[in-house]
């Protein structure tokens, strides 16, 4: 019998557990114990994930911008967007879920391989007071239902009011994992992101978030026509 190795299997032999199956070997971890690579591979395991640049207001009307990868569009009739705000700062929960679940809007502004540099920059755990479009040098734009503005430099925004949060188990002390899912109740496509009417992902390159420090852009695009009978 034949047994095949990957390259990974053969360059780190002693990881996790080893599954031997007729041709195959493999590694197994359960999650509540080590395992044993140099960095947690979940992340890396659910990718490309596209990234929400969250804008809000907080109850002062300070203004807030921050990315989240565990974002998506989760139906559309009616359309509904969720970003997961995750763990805590120092200074307590992300502002970004206290502000929506304060004033009941947000703005998803898409982050681009232009601005790679700005949307890091927002990631900075800084105090509610602080507005990141000022620290990440970025121009606000009004939005045309909500009051949170815009990223006036990304191609595409998507208005949304606050539907509901959906908190889940955390595991770090004081921390809170929760979704929070809203209403798209208006959208945004500046003219140079449509070719012949259609969005062109290939030339507006969507950042997205991969795991560890790893980023990857939709760059690609190919059609697989749907089967018709
Ligand atoms: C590309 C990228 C994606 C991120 N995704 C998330 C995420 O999905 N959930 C989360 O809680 N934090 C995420 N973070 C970290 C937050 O952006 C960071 O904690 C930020 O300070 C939160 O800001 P806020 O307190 O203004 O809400 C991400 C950071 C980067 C750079």
């Amino acid at each position: 019998m034949v047994r095949l190795y990957s390259p990974f299997t053969v360059a780190i032999p002693f990881y996790g557990r080893r599954l031997h199956h007729t041709d195959r070997t493999s590694m197994f971890y359960k999650t509540d114990e080590p395992h044993g690579l140099p960095h947690d591979p979940l992340k890396s395991c659910v990718v490309p994930r596209p990234i929400g640049w969250i804008s809000s207001l907080a109850a002062d009307d300070t203004v807030n911008l921050a990315p989240f990868s565990f974002f998506n569009l989760l139906c559309s009739e009616p359309p509904m967007v969720m970003f997961a705000a995750n763990g805590k700062h120092p200074h307590g929960h992300k502002d970004s879920i206290v502000n929506v679940e304060a004033t009941g809007e947000f703005v998803c502004s898409m982050a681009t391989w232009d601005l790679r540099q700005h949307v890091k920059e927002t990631s900075a755990p800084v105090l509610p007071d602080t507005n990141e479009f000022e620290l990440a040098d970025l121009e606000t734009e009004p939005s045309e239902l909500v009051k949170p503005p815009r990223v006036k430099e990304s191609p595409i925004h998507i208005e949304c009011r606050y539907h509901q949060t959906v908190d889940l188990p955390c595991d770090i002390e004081d921390g809170r994992n929760t979704i929070c899912i809203g209403h798209v109740v208006g959208v945004h496509i500046r003219d140079e992101a449509l070719t012949d009417g259609l969005i062109d992902t290939a030339r507006i390159k969507p950042l997205s978030r991969l795991g560890y420090q790893e980023f990857t852009i939709a760059e690609k695009v190919f059609a697989i026509p749907f089967l018709k009978k």
